[in-house]
């Protein structure tokens, strides 16, 4: 079977991995890929929100299956436009895309619904975001209703900083059209827990959990990044917790999404806080997380395509998806500067990196002098062993074995969940 994965990063990368080890993929092609995959699968030079070229180019080799990694094109209605073609894909169309595509949406969905989550206000005008902000209990969380690469998040802790929030989202539209409304919602405090999850609509089965370290730097300090580091399983997320989060979060947001005709295929990713009130829902994505899939996906056990393939045909209650004992960590390896502005084109070399160590690409490009940095996040460094310690340590010690000009990484990944 021969298979079009969408997107660039360590996550994509990951994948295709995953894949290969299938006995039943063919031909592998990355659109756009990055210069880590070039042995894995052939590189299409398309963009990831270029719809019309990627649905002419699947026709023209004839691919059976597509995987969609990024949120962009999923929002944007890929999956609509490859179906109406025949080709089936992993991933949810736009009408159920939208539970990461809108945060209106999602907070109006789990209001409908009774999900626990934050309490909000949704603007779409300045003067009342405004108004409300003179009065609102601080601190106060600013969500951009769109995508914003996920960056539209501001903590606001003073009224100055909640005031310059509102307007470089409404007035100065740092983030587009995605500020147009804005979210404005309760501060929670708690362990973050990111839950992923194969649901094909009427099932769902859970990942392992994980850790996320979403800040720029070490003890959850500066600002927001896609994600500079993982841990799976997150020790914080105890089996009670899974079944209370099953039973409160999960599966009313399946019914939810079903009952308003928008049944969710794919991966449906539930971001979660712990908080002394019970676990509450931060945000859905409706991808796998990037760098979260890395650091999960070497313990999958089952075979990746068969669930991919089970989920597209809505047949994920016949299969068993299962997972070994065991941890593992990811160290995003990012170009100094990230997640503001960052020089690319740097040399980067890779040695030897240990047993149990793999290396992921994302922002990286292959040019003729050899490897060269091409994004924020360049490299992940994935770790897998027997406990959590010991695979924090391995990921670590493997970072030496890596350079090029500028390299930024967080020093604690795993300390939070090593102190559980
Ligand atoms: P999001 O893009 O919605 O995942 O938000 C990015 C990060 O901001 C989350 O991972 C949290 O660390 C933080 N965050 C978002 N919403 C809240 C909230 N209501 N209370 C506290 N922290 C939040
Ligand atoms: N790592 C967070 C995300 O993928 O949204």
């Amino acid at each position: 079977m021969d298979i079009l994965v969408i997107g660039s990063g360590g996550r994509e990368h990951a994948i295709l991995v995953g894949l290969r080890k299938s006995p039943r993929v063919g031909r592998l092609y990355a659109l756009p890929g990055n210069g880590g995959m070039a042995g894995l699968a052939t590189l299409v030079p398309i963009g990831v929100k270029e719809l019309d070229r990627i649905v002419q180019f699947a026709k023209l080799v004839k691919v059976a299956f597509v995987v969609v990694g990024p949120d962009d094109p999923l929002v944007l209605g890929l999956v609509d436009m490859l179906e109406a073609e025949g080709i089936a894909c992993f991933g949810p169309n736009r009408r159920a895309a939208i539970i990461e595509g809108s945060k209106i949406f999602s907070k109006g969905l789990m209001k409908r619904h009774g999900i626990p989550s934050a309490a909000y206000e949704a603007f779409s005008e300045v003067g009342q975001a405004l108004s409300y902000a003179e009065t609102c209990p601080l601190p106060a969380v600013v969500k951009a209703d769109g995508l914003a690469l996920g960056k539209g998040v501001v903590i606001a802790t003073t009224r100055e900083a909640l005031v310059g929030a509102i307007r470089s989202m409404m007035v100065d539209r740092v983030f587009g059209t995605s500020g147009e409304s804005i979210v404005i919602e309760e501060f929670l405090s708690g362990i973050e827990v990111s839950v992923l999850s194969f649901t094909d609509g009427k099932t769902l089965v859970p990942m392992l959990s994980s850790m996320d370290h979403k800040r720029a730097f070490d003890g959850d300090l500066g600002p927001n990044t896609g994600g500079m580091g993982v841990i799976a399983p997150n020790p914080y997320y105890s089996q009670e917790m899974e079944g209370l989060c099953m039973q409160t979060i999960f599966l009313p947001t399946l019914r939810a999404m079903q009952e308003e005709g928008r049944p969710f295929k794919g991966c449906l990713y539930f971001g979660l806080m712990l908080t002394s009130g019970g676990p509450k829902v931060i945000e859905y994505n409706c991808r796998f997380g990037d760098p979260e899939l890395q650091a999960i996906l070497p313990l999958l056990d089952s075979d990746l395509l068969s669930t991919m393939l089970a989920v597209s045909q809505g047949r994920l209650a016949d299969i068993d998806v299962t997972f070994s004992q065991g941890a593992s960590c990811c160290v995003v390896l990012a170009s100094g500067g990230y997640p503001a502005s960052y020089e690319t084109g740097k040399a980067v070399t890779i040695g030897e990196l240990g047993q149990g160590v793999t290396c992921l690409h994302a922002g990286t490009r292959l040019v003729p002098g050899g490897l060269v940095t091409n994004g924020g996040r360049v490299l992940n460094l994935v770790a897998t062993a027997d406990t959590l310690a010991e695979a924090v340590a391995k990921a670590y010690g493997a970072v030496g074995s890596v350079s090029f000009a500028g390299m930024h990484y967080r020093k604690d990944i795993g300390k939070l969940a090593l102190e559980a």
